[in-house]
């Protein structure tokens, strides 16, 4: 199959591929998806193929208008229309029990489903030009760094794909922030993003951030979210997380290095590292820009060959949470606490 790559002219043929059972990488505001009619249990199918996804790992369900959610979910309580109201279109997933109308291969086999509105304009207009709500992971190979460019896709999907609809880069860079209500009044976070937990707090009376976002699941652990058992965002060089203070983890990591290594580090440290002589480059100035940066990173350092990237980790508030938490995946919970 050749892979075809669609510019925003050519939405119209991206929805025809759609509206028949084929599937198409997409841009959104957070990372590109690999969409499909997530109606249809045969293009879910080829989605899970193409990612090499285990099929217990619900997909998210992707609209452009607020009409088309009432029918994808049982009912729609108070705070999780307050929620919409206030985050979308935006990087917010929102779990509820699914209708009917959603297959168990979309769902992957649970009874709830995750609904979210994109902003990305490009995918509102595939979405409302195909007609039908869309399935879509992130658009890599399962376990890999998720892409945010056009280019990421094909490195990943190239022929295995019919086409991939090309947006640009996406701003957020890291995926969106997929909650649960506990109750009417709760709201739990089962994995961080741009939309924060003291974000959400404006909005619910209570908000929880699961415990399994900072840390590993033990073995004996259920997963809230069958996401969180899968090693993650992982490229082929083995990746070392370091915390603490930015002395304490540039004096770490200049005892650890050695040929073949690099470090990714805060823009404002970059420096130092220069000056002990370690290949350090940057991951940006604000968690923001660590957000939108982190997975292209990852994929251009392994590309570069280094063994190991030794990553400078972000404090654990604000968008930074959703950095972390996506770091702690990409290292294997290889995590070293300089303050220990
Ligand atoms: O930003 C995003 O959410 C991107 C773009 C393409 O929209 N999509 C995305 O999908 O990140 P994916 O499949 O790579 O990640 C979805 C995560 C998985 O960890 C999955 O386990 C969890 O959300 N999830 C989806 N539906 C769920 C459900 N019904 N219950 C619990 N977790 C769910
Ligand atoms: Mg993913």
């Amino acid at each position: 199959m050749i892979t075809e790559r669609f510019t925003h002219r050519e939405i119209e043929k991206a929805a025809a591929l759609l509206r028949e059972g084929q599937i198409v990488g997409m841009p959104t505001e957070t990372v590109y998806g690999l969409g499909g009619n997530a109606l249809d249990p045969e293009a879910v199918k080829r989605i899970f193929a193409a990612k090499g996804r285990p099929a217990d790992n619900p997909l998210i369900v992707h609209i452009a208008d607020f009409k088309d959610w009432a029918p994808l979910v049982k009912e729609i309580p108070p705070l999780a229309k307050a929620l919409a109201e206030r985050f979308w279109p935006g990087p917010l997933t929102i779990i509820l029990p699914k209708s009917h109308r959603i297959p168990k291969e979309t769902s992957g086999g649970l009874d709830t489903v995750g609904v979210r509105m994109p902003a990305h304009p490009m995918a509102q207009d595939l979405i409302r030009a195909a007609g039908i709500p869309i399935a879509a992971p992130s658009a890599n190979r399962s376990g890999s760094p998720s892409p945010t460019c056009a280019r990421h896709v094909m490195q990943d999907l190239d022929g295995k794909i019919p086409g991939v609809l090309d947006g640009g880069f996406c701003l957020c860079g890291i995926e969106s922030t997929v909650v649960a209500l506990d109750d009417a009044k709760t709201v739990r976070v089962l994995r961080p993003g741009f939309v924060t937990p003291k974000q959400l707090s404006e909005v619910a009376e209570t908000v929880i951030v699961d415990p399994a976002v900072l840390a590993e699941l033990a073995p004996d652990q259920a997963a809230p979210s069958p996401g969180m058992k899968y090693k993650h965002y992982a490229p082929n060089a083995a990746v070392i997380l370091v915390k603490g203070s930015s002395d304490a983890v540039l004096s770490y990591i200049a005892s650890q290095y050695q040929e073949g290594d690099v470090a990714l580090v805060f823009d404002r440290d970059l420096p130092a590292y220069a000056e002990q002589n370690i290949k350090a480059v940057s991951y940006g100035d604000s968690d923001e820009a660590r957000g939108a940066q982190i997975f292209s990173q990852l994929r251009s350092l392994d590309q570069m060959g280094f063994q190991r990237i030794l990553i400078q980790a972000p404090r654990t508030d604000g968008v930074g949470l959703a950095v972390y938490n996506r770091l702690i995946r990409a290292a294997g919970y290889d995590v070293r606490d300089t303050d220990e």
